[in-house]
């Protein structure tokens, strides 16, 4: 085990936002785990994981140990008549994998292709786009106990997955090294096309019936169309929740502002577009220093060069602040900030 010390976390982070590490260690597989809490003194550090580091805001240098997470490796564990079973290093890139499945005839994960991070950051938010969530796909995956080294297979019960959320944030925050991830791909496979950006798709090229390849193809033109690629403008995708309230609150807001944007839920709630409203607000394309409001869309806060942590929550705040001013609604972060 190599431990390093004072490394920058600018390259490590998509928002490339500066900080130092004290000391960091690499993790390519569960014994590397185990050496970290069976050293006399990093064992009892305080530890903090990084995956690809796509859901992070970092405002200041971390004290804590970096355990960076590098397990790789890719392979179809099972092909059932039901499903295909496929697993993936949680140091693996996200896109890369779903390519790969595509690739090796397993279908099911396009609607979330072009999602910046690694595989082991999927199921701490549940990462969702276009009409699928990562727990709708979620077979299992191995993670180690932090104050145990014990390697542990968890189901979804205990991953408690949410709308961007999951144990991992909570609970399991800082306790489990996701190490491995595995994936239920249903058969026969089913397009998902109900998202409204995938039946304009559908509309213009007068494709009715796509195949995974042509779904995989959409989603990535739509994400590159409207989202910053965090290689040239850095990112960490939405940077709010989109807000549920009740159907009376929603009323409220459509008697003020009948356009937003909202979508009903099954249970009866009201999902609001976060982007809209910060559009509604004026935002779109303001800076402040460094920090900015993405011109194309308004729920994603860019580095438009040397940003710092500080800058960027500031802005958030100010964001949060006239939404609340105007809607009466509190946005959730949808990153950790740490
Ligand atoms: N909108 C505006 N102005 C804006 C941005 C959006 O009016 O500046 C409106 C759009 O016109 C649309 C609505 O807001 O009517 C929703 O926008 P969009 O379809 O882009 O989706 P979103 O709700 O902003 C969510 C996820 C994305 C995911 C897309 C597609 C969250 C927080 N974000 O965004 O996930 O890709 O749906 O499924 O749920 C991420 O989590 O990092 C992420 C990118």
């Amino acid at each position: 085990m190599q431990i390093e010390s004072g490394v920058s976390l600018k390259p490590y982070n998509t928002f490339g936002l500066p900080a130092v590490a004290q000391t960091l260690v690499r993790i390519a597989g569960d014994a590397d785990v185990r050496k970290v809490v069976d050293h006399p003194q990093l064992g009892r550090a305080p530890k903090f994981i990084l995956g690809g580091g796509s859901n992070i805001i970092l405002t200041h240098d971390m004290p804590q140990l970096v355990l960076k997470v590098e397990v790789r490796g890719t392979r179809i564990v099972e092909e059932r008549a039901d499903a295909w079973i496929v697993e993936a290093g949680a140091g693996e890139n996200w896109h890369d994998f779903v390519a790969w499945t595509l690739a090796h005839g397993c279908f099911g994960l396009e609607n979330l292709a072009f999602i910046p991070g690694t595989v082991g950051a999927a199921p701490v938010q549940n990462i969702g786009a276009y009409g699928v969530e990562l727990q709708d796909r979620f077979e299992s995956l191995d993670a180690v106990d932090l104050v145990t080294g014990r390697s542990v297979t968890l189901r979804a019960g205990i991953c408690e997955f949410g709308y961007r959320d999951s144990a991992f944030k909570h609970a399991l925050a800082g306790r489990s090294v996701i190490t491995r991830v595995r994936l239920r791909l249903p058969r026969p496979w089913q397009p998902v096309l109900g998202y409204l950006d995938l039946q304009r798709k559908i509309a213009d090229t007068g494709i009715a019936d796509p195949d995974a390849q042509r779904v995989f193809d959409w989603v990535c033109a739509i994400r590159r169309a409207k989202l910053p690629d965090p290689a040239l403008l850095g990112n960490a995708g939405s940077f709010f929740k989109n807000p549920v309230v009740t159907p009376e609150q929603c009323r409220d807001i459509i008697g003020r502002d009948p356009e937003v944007v909202h979508y009903p839920l099954p249970d009866g709630t009201v999902k609001l577009a976060a982007g809209w409203m910060i559009d509604a607000c004026g935002w779109k394309g303001k800076t402040v220093g460094q920090a900015g409001v993405y011109d194309k869309h308004s729920l994603v806060l860019v580095n438009r060069g040397a940003a710092i942590g500080s800058e960027v929550m500031t802005l958030a705040r100010a964001i949060q602040e006239s939404v609340y001013g105007r809607f009466g609604i509190r946005l959730e972060t949808e990153p950790v900030v740490v």
